[in-house]
């Protein structure tokens, strides 16, 4: 499906976004370890999201959902059944690397699968600590799914991860909730810490030591009750969206503030950006508020190592906000682009370029200098959900009319946007 927008002449209205994706796939794998039923409101209804709920499924745990709420009825740690047919993760890299953790403890053999994507993203990242732990994990050649685990009694181990990945660091944590004794990762930058939040929520105890973190198994959970806050990383688009279209002013309810996601939040700040929190609260030890966004001119930012796990994933359309901000915006240490959904950095510059934008790119990241205009432009979205919404909003400012391929990209973890960019435009 290809998507038409044309050039907004404002961005007004007050909207939600979906429950936010890295922690509703926590709750359900957390839940499913619990004992008893865990009752979760507000979960992302996303596909990818849906890949996690589905491989439990099929492993035996009962899922029930309604209007309001979700409910995982849990059967502890060991209350899972052999799946009798391969695990499909979709295009989700995080139901891919999670749920390995919990597989490679599992006294069964499995099989994970993802779509094209995934199937060409790396899992050596994961299979090399899993195997330390005792599993045994077969790939296809070079480390790409499918994946074939061999689930075992794991022993504690204390990772050094290379890559500050969440994906990494929550996987050998699920791990260690099987190993009798101490598991730690450690990483070399903060990467966002829902895991480590949500576990305690589960009456698991959770140890932190600068950028170490530890739990110890066997663990018993108990199942609990977590409200999922709006999703930041989908908030971004109509963020951006309203602090470059003109006369804009967009309310964008219960957002998850934690400190580890708000990279984005604090780079557009540090920009120029006009950002009002108000309500703020804390549920499940995750923080939230409403958030209200206005037109502002923006200026130039250099980003480097310690910043790029805070907002990984909004790097796409913080591309177009670089493309609208006074001065050159230089995006370093940033190679992890290269294998999320798509090469992101590869899609950020083609279609930078296609809209008449100029930009260097890097190994590791990429270089703009602004203002530049943007031209509507036939938008290659790589079927990656955060390239096509990203590059929605730079149809938006554009002049002239922009297509996006594959728009349909969206639905895995926003399957709403264009009717929210249609409700903000008309606003
Ligand atoms: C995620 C972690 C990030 C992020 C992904 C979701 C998570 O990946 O890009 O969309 O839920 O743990 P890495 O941890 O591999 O950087």
């Amino acid at each position: 499906m290809n998507q038409t927008i044309q050039k907004a002449k404002s961005f007004k209205g007050t909207i939600d976004v979906p429950g936010d994706k890295s922690i509703s796939h926590r709750a359900l794998l957390l839940g499913a370890l619990a004992e008893g039923t865990t009752r979760i409101t507000n979960l992302s209804h996303g596909q990818d999201v849906m890949s996690t709920l589905a491989c439990l499924q099929k492993m035996g745990i009962r899922i029930d959902q309604d209007a309001d709420e979700t409910q995982v009825h849990g059967k502890g740690l060991s209350g899972f059944s052999r799946p009798e047919t391969a695990l499909n993760a979709g295009n989700s890299g995080t139901t891919m690397r999670l749920m390995s953790g919990i597989l490679s403890a599992q006294p069964f053999h499995s099989v994970m699968t993802g779509d094209a994507s995934l199937s060409k993203r790396p899992m050596n990242r994961i299979v090399h600590p899993l195997t330390m732990m005792g599993a045994v994990i077969h790939t296809k050649e070079g480390g790409f799914p499918p994946l074939q685990i061999q689930g075992t009694t794991l022993h504690p181990i204390h990772y050094n991860s290379p890559v500050a990945s969440a994906q990494i660091k929550s996987s050998v944590l699920l791990a260690g909730l099987f190993a009798d004794g101490k598991t730690s990762v450690t990483e070399p930058e903060q990467s966002r810490d829902h895991t480590e939040r949500m576990l305690p929520c589960f009456g698991i105890p959770v140890e932190k030591a600068g950028l170490t973190v530890s739990v110890t198994g066997p663990a018993k959970l108990q199942s609990a009750f977590i409200d999922v806050p709006g999703d930041i990383s989908s908030a971004a688009f109509c963020i951006i969206g309203a602090l470059l279209i003109q006369n804009s002013n967009v309310i964008i309810k219960n957002i998850g503030i934690n400190p580890t996601r708000t990279g984005l939040i604090d780079v557009l700040e540090r920009m120029g950006a006009m950002i009002q929190k108000t309500n703020v609260s804390n549920v499940n030890g995750e923080p939230r508020a409403d958030l209200t966004v206005t037109t502002s001119p923006l200026r130039s930012i250099e980003i480097g190592s310690k910043t790029i796990p805070l907002l990984i994933d909004e790097i796409p359309v913080l591309a177009i906000a670089a493309a609208r901000a006074e001065g050159t915006t230089i995006i370093r240490d940033a190679k992890e682009l290269r294998v999320k959904e798509s090469d992101r950095i590869h899609a950020i510059g083609k279609n930078l370029r296609a809209m008449g934008v100029e930009i260097v790119t890097f190994e590791d990241g990429f270089a703009i200098t602004g203002p530049q205009s943007l031209k509507g432009a036939n938008i290659d979205s790589f079927g990656d959900h955060r390239i096509a919404m990203a590059f929605s909003i730079a149809g938006l400012i554009a002049e002239g009319k922009t297509v996006i391929q594959d728009s349909e990209c969206a639905d895995i973890s926003y399957p709403a946007f264009f009717k929210t960019l249609n409700q903000l435009s008309n606003g």
